[in-house]
C-alpha cells in the first residue's frame, strides 16, 4: 500500500500526465502558450485571446444559452451546429414549409428569418475580481451574512464595470468559489436564420449515430447577426444592419491529417472534475440508471408514433432529440466510469490525500473533516436525490404534469398575453396520445417508487381500476387538455374559473406530488450548500497538496480554450478507429427505408459526378468529420475548430461514446471530440444549396 502511495504521490504531481486534457481561461492563456506552441501552434496567446487588439476571442460566442457559435464574415455571419439551431428551425417549420426536412436557404438578407428570444453573447473582457467580492468578509460571519456581503460586492463590481456602457457583466465563481472572475459581455438579440441543411444533411444518423463514431453529421447551420444602424445591439426591426464585428474567422480549406493541432475555443458548459468518490458513486448507482431507464421507456414510446405520422414526427422532433441526447450520454457515460473504475480512482486520491493530512497536525485541523463530511452528506443526500430523480424523469415527464402546474400559479394564470402564448405553443407540438400512453407508463413507476403517503388514496384505486383507465378517466375529466376551454377561461380572467383550475382532477392528482418535491428540494438545497462549502476546501486543500500540478476550473459556460490533436483511436480490443470520415461512408449508411439514413437525390448525384470543387482533399475524397483529443464538453457544440494558424477548420459538434465521461474524468485514449470538417460545410452551402453568395462573404485560404 505504501508503494502505491507514493507512486501515486509522484504520478498526481506530474504534470504531462495529463496531457491534452483542461479547458484553460483565455485570458491567462499566455501560461500555456509555450506548451500550445510545442504542441504546434505557430501564433501566440495573445492572438488568441486580446483586450488591446482585436483577436480571435472577438469572433467566438454564447449562441443562445447552451452552444457556441463563430463569426464568419465582416456581415456578421455566424455559424453553429444544426443541432443548436434545431428549436429555432423547428419554429419556422410547418407541414407546408418543412424547413426541419428540406432546409432552408436564405437567397438573399431579406428572406433571413428573425428569432425571437434568440440572443448572442460576445465577450468584450474577462477579468479576476476575488479580492474585491470577498471584501469585508470576516471568518466570523455566518454563511448568510458572507453570502449576503458577496451579493453587495458584486452588484457594486457589476455596477462600476457597465456603468455609462451598453455592456452586460456576470461575476462567476470558479473552483468553487475560491475566486471570482468578471465577465462583459455585449449581448445581440436579433439574430436570423439565413441557412440550414436538410435534417437527412444536417441530422443524418438522427438519434442513432448520436455520441457514435464513425459519423456523417452534417451538422451546421447560419445565423446573421444584426445591430441598430450605431452597430450596437438592438430588438429585431427592419431598419438593423448586418453586425460589423471586430474579427471574423479565416476558413483553411487544407483540413487535417492525423497528430496535427488543433484547439477549441468555446463555451463548454459543466464538468465536475473534483468531485470526490462518494459523488461518483451516486452518479453512476442511482442518477444515471433511474434516469436511463425512464428515458428508455419514454422513447419507445414517442419513437413509434414518430415513424408513423409526418407531423408527429415535426412535433416531437427537438423533444425526442434532448430525451434521447441526455439518455444516451449517460449510458456511455456510466460505462466509461466503470471501465476507468473512477470511483477507485478518486478512493486511491482520497487516500493519498489523508495520508497527507495525516502526516501534518495543521492540515489535518483545517481539512481533516472533508471526507467524513462528504460520506456523510452524500449519505443522507442518496434517499432524497432517489426521489428528485423519480420526480423528474417520471412524473415531471409526463408532458401535462408541467403544463398544468403552470395555472396552480395566480399570476400567470393573470398574465393573459403570456397564458395565451404558453397554451399555444404547448398544443402546436403536442400530442395527447403519446403523452397518455407515456403517462400510464411513468406514473405508475412513480406511485410505486415513493414513499408520499398523500398517494395512497390513488393506488388504491389504481390497484382497483388499473392504471390505463386511471390514467384514461384523468385526461378524459380534465379541462388542461381542452385548448379551446383553457383559452376562453384565460381571456375572461375570472378568480372563479382559477379556483375551477385548482381542483380539476389532474390538477388534484399533480399537486401532492409537487409538495413533496418541492420539500424534498428544500432539503437538497441545505446540503448542496454544505457541499458548496466543502467543495472550496477541497479544492484549496487539493491545490496545496499538488504545488506542481496545473490546474484548470471546472467548466461554467464561460469562454474557454482547449487543445490536442488529430488522431483516431482504438474504442475496443481489436477495432481501430481511423480520424476521419468522407462522404463515401455516407452511401453506405444510406436507406430510404429509415428516415435518418435517407440520402436525396441531389446529394447522390453530386457524390456520383464527383462533384467536390474546391472541397475535396488531395486524394479528390469529401471528407465530412474528423475526430481529436480536444477536452469538450456540452455547451461546445458549435465551438470553431481551428488549425496551428488560427484558421477555422471545422466545427465541434459532438464527442465519442466512449469518453463522455470526460466530465468527470478525462482519458486520453478515449476521449476525442468529433468535429464537422469545414469544407463539407462549404461543399453543402455551395454545391448542393447554391448558396454561393454566402461562400463569396467568407474568407478562404
Ligand atoms: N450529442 C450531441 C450533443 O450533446 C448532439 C446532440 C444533438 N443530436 C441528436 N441526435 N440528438 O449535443
Ligand atoms: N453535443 C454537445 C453539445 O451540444 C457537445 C458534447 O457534449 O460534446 O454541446
Amino acid at each position: 500500500m505504501k508503494k502505491f502511495i507514493i507512486i501515486g504521490i509522484l504520478a498526481f504531481n506530474n504534470l504531462t500526465i495529463w496531457a491534452d486534457e483542461g479547458m484553460w481561461l483565455p485570458y491567462l492563456l499566455a501560461k500555456n502558450e509555450k506548451d500550445m506552441q510545442s504542441k504546434g501552434l505557430k501564433i501566440s496567446a495573445e492572438d488568441i485571446y486580446s483586450v488591446n487588439q482585436s483577436s480571435l476571442k472577438d469572433a467566438v460566442v454564447l449562441f443562445g444559452s447552451g452552444c457556441t457559435g463563430e463569426i464568419i464574415s465582416e456581415k456578421g455571419l455566424l455559424l453553429t451546429n444544426h443541432h443548436c439551431g434545431f428549436g429555432k428551425i423547428q419554429s419556422h417549420s410547418s407541414l407546408e414549409h418543412d424547413y426541419l426536412t428540406n432546409g432552408f436557404w436564405a437567397m438573399n438578407q431579406s428572406e433571413e428569418l428573425p428569432n425571437p428570444g434568440l440572443t448572442v453573447t460576445l465577450l468584450i473582457s474577462m477579468e479576476e475580481v476575488t479580492d474585491k467580492v470577498l471584501a469585508g468578509i470576516t471568518s466570523d460571519m455566518s454563511v448568510a451574512q458572507k453570502n449576503k456581503k458577496i451579493e453587495e460586492n458584486m452588484a457594486i463590481i457589476i455596477q462600476n464595470a457597465t456603468q455609462d456602457t451598453h455592456y452586460k457583466a456576470v461575476i462567476e465563481p470558479i473552483y468553487d468559489g475560491n475566486q471570482y472572475l468578471l465577465y462583459i459581455n455585449e449581448i445581440f438579440e436579433d439574430v436570423r436564420l439565413v441557412g440550414a441543411p436538410p435534417s437527412n444533411i444536417g441530422k443524418f444518423g438522427g438519434d442513432t449515430d448520436n455520441w457514435m463514431w464513425p459519423r456523417h453529421t452534417g451538422d451546421f447551420s447560419i445565423f446573421r447577426i444584426y445591430t441598430d444602424k450605431n452597430g450596437k445591439p438592438a430588438p429585431f426591426s427592419k431598419d438593423n444592419i448586418p453586425y460589423k464585428p471586430k474579427k471574423h474567422l479565416t476558413i483553411s480549406l487544407k483540413g487535417v491529417t492525423e497528430n496535427d493541432f488543433t484547439f477549441v475555443f468555446g463555451y463548454p458548459g459543466s464538468t465536475q472534475q473534483f468531485i470526490p468518490s462518494y459523488a461518483v458513486e451516486l452518479i453512476q448507482n442511482q442518477s444515471n440508471p433511474i434516469a436511463i431507464e425512464m428515458r428508455t421507456q419514454r422513447l419507445n414510446v414517442i419513437k413509434k408514433y414518430m415513424n408513423t405520422d409526418p407531423l408527429i414526427r415535426i412535433q416531437y422532433a427537438a423533444k425526442a432529440a434532448n430525451i434521447s441526447n441526455g439518455w444516451k450520454k449517460w449510458i456511455g457515460e456510466n460505462k466509461g466510469l466503470q471501465r476507468l473504475d473512477v470511483i477507485a480512482q478518486k478512493r486511491a486520491l482520497e487516500a493519498i490525500f489523508s495520508q497527507w493530512i495525516n502526516q501534518n497536525p495543521q492540515k489535518k485541523e483545517k481539512y481533516g473533516k472533508i471526507l467524513t463530511n462528504y460520506r456523510d452528506i452524500y449519505a443522507q443526500m442518496s434517499p432524497l436525490t432517489r426521489e428528485k430523480s423519480y420526480f423528474m424523469e417520471s412524473f415531471y415527464a409526463v408532458e401535462i404534469i408541467p403544463f398544468t402546474n403552470r395555472f396552480a400559479n395566480e399570476k400567470n394564470f393573470q398574465n393573459k398575453e403570456a397564458a395565451r402564448a404558453y397554451i399555444n405553443n404547448f398544443f402546436k407540438d403536442y400530442n395527447p396520445n403519446i403523452d397518455k400512453e407515456i403517462a400510464k407508463i411513468l406514473f405508475k413507476t412513480y406511485l410505486d417508487s415513493t414513499d408520499n403517503d398523500s398517494y395512497l388514496p390513488y393506488k388504491k384505486e389504481i390497484d382497483k381500476i388499473g392504471i390505463d383507465k386511471f390514467v384514461d378517466n384523468l385526461y378524459a375529466k380534465s379541462i388542461f387538455l381542452n385548448q379551446d376551454k383553457l383559452l376562453k377561461i384565460i381571456d375572461k380572467g375570472d378568480m372563479k374559473d382559477f379556483q375551477k383550475l385548482n381542483s380539476d382532477p389532474l390538477m388534484n392528482f399533480a399537486s401532492p406530488a409537487f409538495a413533496s418535491y418541492f420539500s424534498n428540494a428544500k432539503r437538497l438545497e441545505q446540503y448542496y450548500q454544505a457541499l458548496d462549502e466543502l467543495g472550496k476546501l477541497w479544492i484549496q486543500a487539493l491545490m496545496e497538496m499538488q504545488p506542481q500540478k496545473t490546474f484548470y476550473p471546472d467548466a461554467n459556460l464561460t469562454l474557454r480554450v482547449t487543445y490536442g490533436h488529430v488522431k483516431g483511436y482504438t474504442p475496443t480490443d481489436g477495432v481501430e478507429y481511423h480520424y476521419y470520415t468522407t462522404i463515401d461512408g455516407i452511401m453506405q449508411k444510406e436507406n430510404p427505408e429509415i428516415y435518418d439514413y435517407v440520402v436525396t437525390d441531389r446529394l447522390k448525384e453530386l457524390y456520383l459526378k464527383k462533384d467536390y470543387g474546391q472541397y475535396a482533399d488531395k486524394n479528390g475524397e469529401l471528407r465530412v468529420a474528423f475526430i481529436a483529443d480536444n477536452h469538450t464538453t456540452g455547451g461546445n457544440s458549435g465551438s470553431p475548430v481551428l488549425n496551428a494558424d488560427g484558421h477555422l477548420v471545422g466545427i465541434n459538434f459532438d464527442r465519442c461514446w466512449e469518453g463522455t465521461m470526460s466530465d468527470i474524468k478525462f482519458d486520453s485514449t478515449q476521449c476525442r471530440n468529433i468535429s464537422l470538417d469545414i469544407r463539407y460545410c462549404l461543399f453543402i452551402i455551395d454545391k448542393y444549396a447554391g448558396a454561393k453568395h454566402l461562400i463569396d462573404e467568407m474568407s478562404i485560404n
